[in-house]
C-alpha cells in the first residue's frame, strides 16, 4: 500500500512533467518565471505599455532578500531576518481591525508521508501572516489528525495546495514541508 502510494505520487509528478512541457506550456512558464525577471519579460505586463517603466523591478525589491534551494524569494527567512514588516490586519490596525491575527507556535507532525521524510506543520510561520480564520475551519478541521490530506489532493489544490504553489512556495521544494527524517525515509531523492 506504501509503495502503491508513493507510485501514484511519482505518477502524478510525471503527468505534472508532461503538462509543463506540452499544452500548459505557457502557463507553466509565466507561473514558473524566475524571481529576478524585468518586469517587461515576464509575461504577465505589457512591455509596450508606458506605465513600464514606473513600477518597481523585482531585482530592486526582492534582490536582497534570501531565496530557497530552488532561487525562490524564501518569505520565513525574510521575515525573520526583519526585512519586512507585514501588517498584522487588513486595515492595518493591530488592536481595532477587524480580524487580527493572532500568533501561535504549534506545530503537529504529519505521518502519514510514506518513504518521504514526516510533515512538520508549523502553526507559528502560518500565524505571522495569517488569521486562524483563514484556514478554520474553511481548509482545515482544528484537530489532529482530522483531515485526509495527501499529495494528490495538495496537488490538486486542496488542503496545503490551497495556498502552497500558488500565494506560497512552490511544491517543488520538497524538504521544507517534509522537513523530518524518519526511520526508513531514506536521502534526498528530489
Ligand atoms: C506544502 C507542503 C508540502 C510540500 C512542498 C510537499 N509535500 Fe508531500 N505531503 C505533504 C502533506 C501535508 C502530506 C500528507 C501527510 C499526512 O497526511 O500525514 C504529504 C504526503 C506525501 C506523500 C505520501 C503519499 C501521499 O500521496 O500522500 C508523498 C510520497 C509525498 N508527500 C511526496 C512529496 C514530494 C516528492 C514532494 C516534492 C516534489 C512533496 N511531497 C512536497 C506536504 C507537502
Ligand atoms: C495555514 C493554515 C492554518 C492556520 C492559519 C491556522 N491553523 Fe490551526 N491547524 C492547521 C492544520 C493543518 C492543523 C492540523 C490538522 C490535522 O492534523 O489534520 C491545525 C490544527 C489546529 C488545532 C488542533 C490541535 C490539536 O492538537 O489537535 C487547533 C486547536 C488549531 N489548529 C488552532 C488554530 C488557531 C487558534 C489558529 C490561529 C491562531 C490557527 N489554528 C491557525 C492549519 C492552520
Ligand atoms: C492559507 C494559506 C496556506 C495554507 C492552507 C498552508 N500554508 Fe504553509 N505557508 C503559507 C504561507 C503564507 C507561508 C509563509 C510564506 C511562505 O513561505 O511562502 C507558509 C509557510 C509554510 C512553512 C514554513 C516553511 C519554512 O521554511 O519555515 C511550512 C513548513 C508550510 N507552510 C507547510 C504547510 C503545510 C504542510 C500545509 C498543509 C497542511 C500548509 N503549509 C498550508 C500559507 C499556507
Amino acid at each position: 500500500m506504501r509503495w502503491l502510494k508513493f507510485g501514484m505520487a511519482l505518477v502524478i509528478f510525471g503527468a505534472m512533467g508532461w503538462l509543463g512541457s506540452g499544452m500548459a506550456e505557457e502557463r507553466w512558464r509565466i507561473k514558473n518565471a524566475p524571481p529576478l525577471t524585468p518586469l517587461a519579460e515576464d509575461g504577465i505586463r505589457d512591455p509596450s505599455n508606458p506605465a513600464i517603466t514606473k513600477l518597481q523591478q523585482p531585482a530592486e525589491a526582492l534582490g536582497n532578500f534570501p531565496v530557497d534551494r530552488r532561487g525562490e524569494v524564501d518569505w520565513v527567512k525574510t521575515l525573520r531576518q526583519g526585512l519586512i514588516s507585514p501588517r498584522k490586519s487588513l486595515d492595518g490596525d493591530e488592536y481595532g481591525g477587524k480580524e487580527v491575527m493572532q500568533e501561535m507556535d504549534l506545530d503537529i507532525m504529519l505521518k502519514n508521508t510514506a518513504q518521504m521524510p514526516w510533515v512538520r506543520f508549523p502553526h507559528r510561520a502560518h500565524t505571522e501572516w495569517l488569521a486562524c480564520g483563514n484556514c478554520h475551519s474553511g481548509i482545515f478541521i482544528p484537530q489532529r489528525g482530522a483531515n485526509p490530506i495527501s499529495m494528490e489532493k495538495i496537488l490538486k489544490g486542496q488542503f496545503c495546495g490551497r495556498c502552497h504553489d500558488k500565494v506560497s512556495f512552490s511544491l517543488f521544494v520538497c524538504e521544507r514541508c517534509h522537513s523530518v527524517p524518519h526511520e526508513g525515509s531514506g536521502p534526498a531523492w528530489w
